[in-house]
């Protein structure tokens, strides 16, 4: 067994100034700062990335401690695969089954040689899921994003995005020459102002995007409210479902069924790589648009096809949703259970869906945190200035089906054991949620 560490540095505020002072010198110089930042932080043992999985992931997996080499079990609350895909059985056996059907992987992308009967049936399931004509699969949920954002707005039409929109959406901004303009977050008073200044000019298309559950905070777009403005305006409503897609709505269909406003989203993005566990994403829209996608999107056209393993996990995950009612379910119930522990223990949060961030007062030394929720076998996951402004720096809880009561309550003992030794915030107040 390796000695006890510690970590040793001080707060984390140190990565803006190496960024901002990088931007004054030269490549070179520029690549020696971040990586002597980074060597800082492993020296003064205060970083937790990149920790090495030994097994698959699961709600407790075993990783090797980056600082001691030690093999250590860790309950798993930092990872997206929310409904516990990756290790389930029935998924395992169709993937094996695929792999023994279709070999590892097809050599190219959808247009020329990478499409087999299993993609082809994988764009016909989600469709039905989504309740939308066709469905075009991507390799990634950030190349669906870029792809879309590329090729769908032209340079005569406006983009109203939410400022918390996700990094792939604002890098999909980027590669097209409509002009965008952002929203305060779930902000729809402000969205109606933005659609009615750009219908009183009258030039081009509006777009709108939003996401279905937002990535940081886990609270849900209103989009009951925000279909109704697009139909208005007669605006383009983008939906990022990522978080949403086998989380929200009767057997996890995503978050436009959630809000019953299927029909209403005209293109609606999932990820493979959230509740279905592997990697891969998909544009579920009319007929029409994905025709035009699967001609235009540079990142689907350029690029090759996911694997057929892959595809026959998300199909799998698809059977399950369909036929194991109680999967979704099991979710929902530890997400209630979560959050009545949390208030418990004097936190004031009522999560809306399986994302949970709690909040870390401006009082708590969060590196030193984060190595007592690591050294207490607990894998969650940090989100630390710049990421997020200092005050919306927080621990991010993530829930999955397969959780037990057992590891609910052991996450708590330590999040109230942590708040105890490293806030010094003895106001409830203070242990808001967002
Ligand atoms: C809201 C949102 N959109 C898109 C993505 C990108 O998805 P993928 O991991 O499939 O590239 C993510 C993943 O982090 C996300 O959280």
């Amino acid at each position: 067994m390796a000695e006890p560490y510690e970590p040793t540095g001080g707060e984390n505020f140190d990565l803006r100034d190496v960024l901002l002072r990088g931007r004054k010198v030269g490549f070179h110089e520029r690549m020696g700062l971040l990586s002597d930042w980074w060597s800082g932080r492993i020296r003064n043992r205060s970083i937790f990335v990149l920790r090495t999985a030994t097994t698959m992931a699961d709600r407790e997996i075993q990783i090797e401690d980056p600082y001691t080499g030690d093999l250590k079990p860790m309950l798993m609350f930092g990872s997206n695969n929310y409904l516990g895909l990756t290790s389930h059985p029935y998924v395992l056996e169709r993937v094996r089954k695929a792999v023994d059907e279709y070999g590892a992987g097809v050599g190219g992308p959808p247009l020329l040689n990478g499409y087999t009967k299993l993609h082809q049936e994988l764009e016909a399931r989600l469709s039905a899921l989504k309740d939308k004509e066709d469905t075009v699969i991507f390799q990634s949920g950030y190349g669906a994003n870029v792809g879309a954002l590329g090729s769908l707005p032209t340079r005569n039409d406006a983009i109203f995005y939410d400022l918390y929109s996700h990094a792939s959406f604002i890098d999909g901004l980027q590669m097209t020459r409509a002009v965008s303009y952002k929203f305060a977050h779930n902000d729809v008073d402000e969205l109606a102002r933005l659609l009615e200044a750009h219908g009183t000019r009258g030039s081009g298309d509006a777009f709108v995007g939003v996401e279905g559950v937002y990535s940081m905070d886990g609270d849900v777009a209103p989009l009951d409210e925000i279909t109704r403005l697009c139909k208005q305006h007669g605006a383009i409503l983008l939906l990022d479902d990522a978080h949403g897609t086998g989380v929200m709505g009767p057997n996890g269909r995503g978050t436009p069924h959630h809000f019953g406003v299927e029909r209403d989203v005209d293109v609606v993005m999932s990820t493979f790589s959230k509740a279905f566990g592997v990697v891969g994403g998909a544009i579920s829209t009319s007929k029409p648009i994905a025709d035009y996608l699967r001609f235009c999107a540079r990142s689907y056209m350029f690029s090759s096809s996911i694997p057929p393993a892959t595809v026959a996990a998300v199909l799998a995950g698809l059977d399950l949703l369909e036929r194991e009612e109680g999967l979704v379910q099991r979710l929902w119930d530890n997400v209630d259970y979560t959050g009545r522990c949390l208030r418990e223990i004097g936190f004031d949060i009522h999560p809306q869906t399986p994302i949970i961030p709690l909040l870390v007062p401006q009082t708590m030394h969060m590196r030193k945190a984060t190595y007592f929720f690591h050294q207490s076998g607990i894998f969650l996951n940090p989100v630390e200035y710049p990421a997020v402004p200092i005050d919306k720096q927080r621990f991010r809880i993530s829930l999955m089906a397969t959780h037990t009561r057992e590891d609910i309550d052991r996450l708590v003992e330590v999040v109230a054991e942590a708040w105890r030794r490293f806030a010094f915030a003895l106001d409830p107040k203070a242990r808001t949620a967002a």
